[in-house]
């Protein structure tokens, strides 16, 4: 029983461009949002109030954030206090906090451990929620770490549990390296419903061994209706070697749509978008429905 509708939550802007090589004028980055929005997408992450130094990419997080003022879920990840009051600072109402379920992998992707990372975000989550902000919580490496080797599921429904304690709104659950498969996908996305079950849960793929539409189907399966993917399938984390880009939400939409599952969004629009940013990328695009595009 596949659900009927589906949200695809466009984090293209955000994990899309933050590990690109070329730096993208700020115009640009505005003109490919513009164009993703008229796609039809009412979520998005739009970029990071992270470290220059960190993801120098996402310097120009304030302008973004600034020509983005409509009434859709535009998210901002934020890894500390200092994130929290630039996007605060920046009128931002929906929030995204992550966090690595391996030490390791939180150790190099925010320089804290995963405990410490916890004991600060979790106030911080509680003063948002209580000032009326959406706030969302990813858990990266929620599968395998590059570091650490395979995740136990239980270790995620943990601090998952402490997330939903605290009163996130959202749980994205990502395969941060593309390395999970469709068992391990069904079985803990399985556990989270039933231990979440009036949370927004969302999944999130890389795929970088090419097995993100097949996780995508098996938590399908699982019952979830929330996927980040990211046009033109751009993507990955800095911190995260192995990590490549996210499911292309063009193919995922393409899927998607021969299960008869809709989702609000249109198919040329999209490509538009993905026009839109390949030319100022270092990299062409390897989408399925890009590559068929072009052909035509
Ligand atoms: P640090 O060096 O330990 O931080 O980095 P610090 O507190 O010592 O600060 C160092 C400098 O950064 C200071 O500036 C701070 O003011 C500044 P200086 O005094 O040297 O001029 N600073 C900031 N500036 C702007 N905004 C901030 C901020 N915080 C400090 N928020 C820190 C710690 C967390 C800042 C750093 O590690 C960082 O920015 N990390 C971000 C890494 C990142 O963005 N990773 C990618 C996103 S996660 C992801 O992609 C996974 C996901 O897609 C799911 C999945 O696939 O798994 C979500
Ligand atoms: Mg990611």
């Amino acid at each position: 029983n596949l659900p009927e509708h589906v949200t695809l939550i466009e984090v293209g802007p955000r994990d899309g461009l933050q590990n690109e090589k070329n730096e993208i004028p700020t115009d640009v980055k505005i003109q490919f949002i513009k164009e993703l929005k008229k796609a039809g997408f009412k979520e998005m992450e739009l970029t990071s109030f992270v470290s220059p130094k960190w993801v120098p990419q996402l310097k120009d997080a304030l302008d973004i954030i600034q020509y983005c003022t409509d009434e859709n879920r535009n998210l901002v990840l934020t890894p500390n206090e200092k994130g929290v009051m630039r996007a605060k600072e920046a009128k931002c109402r929906d929030i995204a906090f992550f966090v690595g379920v391996s030490e390791s992998f939180n150790l190099k992707n925010i320089n804290s451990t995963t405990k410490e990372s916890m004991n600060k975000l979790l106030p911080l989550i509680r003063e948002l929620k209580a000032d009326g902000f959406f706030v969302r919580a990813c858990i990266s490496t929620a599968f395998y770490c590059p570091y650490d080797g395979k995740i136990h599921p239980d270790a995620v429904l943990n601090i998952c549990q402490q997330f939903a304690d605290a009163g996130v709104d959202d749980l994205s659950v990502a395969d941060t390296i593309g390395m999970a498969n469709p068992l391990e996908v069904y079985e803990l996305f399985s556990r989270l419903k039933a231990q979440f079950p009036d949370m927004l849960l969302t999944a999130h793929f890389h795929d970088t061994r090419g097995m993100a539409l097949a996780n995508i189907y098996a938590a399908l399966q699982a019952g979830v209706d929330r996927f980040d993917t990211s046009a033109g399938g751009l993507g990955g984390c800095p911190f995260a070697p192995g990590a490549t880009g996210n499911a292309a939400t063009e193919d995922v939409l393409h899927m998607l749509k021969a299960l008869n599952i809709e989702t609000g969004i249109d198919m040329n629009q999209l490509l538009k978008a993905v026009e839109v940013i390949e030319p100022h990328l270092a990299g062409a695009i390897q989408s399925k429905q890009h590559q068929l595009n072009k052909q035509e």
